[in-house]
């Protein structure tokens, strides 16, 4: 799909908007936008200290060979316009046509050669991301996978607890599912209690918990600073237990990327 370049000074702003508002954690995909997203942030990076970003980015679903994942890597590194990535991740765990090691084993290439300077997976279960371990010399940073106060996936299936035990970090993508959080009363209750708004609330319960980051995305200056302020405060360990509990109608496998999809490992 040919990319829309309608909005690229938008974009552009909207990126930039957020490192001056202190965001340094950029997430994209080669994938996005058929590349057009990388080089968005290409752009919009260059005139700050590129040491002070974490760019990440990722290889995609069907590209994951060991030559495949070299020249995915390459042409993103020149889209984006930097000589390295801080974090590349592989979008999928690999089909079942292509073995698991000979995509770790790009990844460290990657890494030795410094392209990237660490690694990471999106989408994997534990015993998928178990097994890649085994097959890198580098840790395994993170796993990204769909996780929000109403999309409970990765608690139900162990990963948030295996990051956790296992000093992985979990990005939480898709934290305010799209935008359209369901809007429960609970959530307004403690709104109104913290003096926040209920996407800041929901925010604070994914950021609260240990080893848990996310990545929020958004276009519009006022979402921006409302989500930054879902920083700097925690919800108390009994509101974020209720939140926990109480959150009604959760999803238990997510809508989006279920994490059981066929691969070269075994959910
Ligand atoms: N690894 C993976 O497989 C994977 C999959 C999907 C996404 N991701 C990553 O995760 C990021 C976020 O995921 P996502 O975009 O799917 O979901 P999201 O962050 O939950 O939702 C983004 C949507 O929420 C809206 N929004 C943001 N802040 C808001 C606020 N304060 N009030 C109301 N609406 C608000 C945005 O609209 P406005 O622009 O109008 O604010 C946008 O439409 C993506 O950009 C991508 O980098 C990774």
């Amino acid at each position: 799909m040919e990319p829309d370049y309608s909005g690229d000074n938008a974009e552009i702003a909207a990126i930039k908007t957020a490192i001056d508002h202190g965001v340094m954690h950029i997430d994209t995909a080669e994938i996005y936008a058929a590349g057009h997203c990388e080089e968005l942030i290409g752009k919009a990076i260059k005139s700050y200290n590129r040491s002070k970003l974490l760019i990440a980015t990722k290889v995609a679903a069907g590209n994951e060979t060991y030559d495949g994942i070299l020249k995915s890597c390459e042409s993103s590194l020149k889209r984006l316009d930097t000589d390295y990535i801080d974090l590349y991740l592989l979008h999928r765990c690999p089909n079942p046509a292509m073995p698991i090691e000979k995509a770790m084993a790009a990844m460290d290439r990657l890494v030795n050669e410094g392209r990237t300077k660490n690694i990471g997976v999106c989408n994997f279960t534990v015993n998928r991301f178990k097994e890649a371990q085994k097959h890198t010399g580098n840790k395994i940073v993170c796993n990204q996978v769909h996780y929000s106060i109403q999309c409970r996936e990765a608690e139900i299936k162990g990963i948030v607890e295996y990051c956790q035990n296992n000093d992985v970090l979990l990005v939480a993508w898709g934290p305010l599912q799209k935008g359209a959080l369901e809007n429960a009363q609970i959530v307004e209750e403690m709104a109104k209690k913290y003096q926040k708004t209920p996407y800041q609330i929901a925010l604070n319960w994914l950021i609260s918990q240990p080893n848990v980051v996310t990545i929020p995305k958004t276009t519009h200056l006022e979402h921006l600073e409302e989500n930054l302020g879902a920083i700097g405060w925690n919800l108390s360990d009994e509101d974020s237990e209720r939140l926990t509990k109480k959150f009604p109608d959760q999803q238990k496998v997510s809508d989006r990327v279920p994490l059981d999809y066929p691969a070269a490992i075994e959910p």
